[in-house]
């Protein structure tokens, strides 16, 4: 089996992100609104993101420093002035949207408005969240760990969940979030994303309450 082995120390950051992007995939996408001191809002997505703990909610999502100028992004500028975000989930509907609020607009800005979103007032914190998102979380910043001063460098912004808003046409009849109606997007490498739904969904049963013997 021929094997290509990369020291990543060894090759240029650019293409040391696209490995990481497109393996570590498919990754899911936090639309993440933030105010600046001044109140102003800013939407931005960022697949650089998961939940980390349940108890207490913990998700952690990264905008990095920018790779070409080593500048830092508006939403990592926000949440060091004001220590909230809300964070809402991607779905199908709304990917096209969230991909145009990508866009790298002036300081200011407010993305919502470019992107056609609809801002709804959050209950505990000041940034607003989406109204055509599935599911918002309302969060309070805890930390933001650094882990890097050059470019490409990771900012962790830990987020504590003080509210979640839910759809209720995303919800099935025992009330829990359903996968199939959620209809999920990620990201992959390159300008490659992936649509949780049909054929792409399958189950597997936990294999706890019958031990496994091996799988060959
Ligand atoms: C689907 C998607 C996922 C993205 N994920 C990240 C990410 O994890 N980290 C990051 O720094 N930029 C990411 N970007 C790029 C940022 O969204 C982009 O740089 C944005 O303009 C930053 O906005 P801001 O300066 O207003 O915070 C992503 C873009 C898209 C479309």
């Amino acid at each position: 089996m021929a094997i290509k082995t990369i020291d990543p120390k060894t090759i240029k950051t650019s293409e040391l992100h696209q490995i990481l992007l497109s393996a570590v995939a498919p990754r899911p996408i936090a639309l993440a609104s933030t105010v600046d001191a001044n109140g102003h809002v800013n939407l931005s997505p960022f697949s650089f993101f998961n939940v980390f703990s349940a108890n207490p909610p913990i998700l952690i999502f990264s905008p990095a420093r920018r790779g070409r100028d080593n500048t830092t992004k508006h939403t990592y500028e926000n949440v060091k002035a004001v220590s909230e975000v809300v964070i809402n989930i991607v779905n199908h509907n709304i990917v096209e949207q969230t991909s145009l609020s990508s866009t790298e607009y002036d300081k200011g800005i407010n993305e919502f408005e470019k992107a056609g979103f609809t801002a709804i007032p959050s209950e505990v914190v000041t940034p607003p969240r989406v109204a055509e998102s599935p599911v918002s979380f309302e969060c309070t910043v805890q930390d933001v760990i650094e882990l890097g001063d050059k470019g490409g460098a990771g900012n962790l912004v830990i987020s504590k969940v003080e509210r979640i808003h839910i759809q209720e046409k995303y919800l099935n009849d025992k009330g829990s979030l359903d996968t199939q109606k959620l209809d999920l997007v990620a990201r992959m490498g390159e300008s490659w994303y992936c649509r949780a739904s049909g054929n792409a969904l399958f189950e597997i049963p936990k294999p706890i309450f019958n031990k496994g013997i091996r799988y060959r």
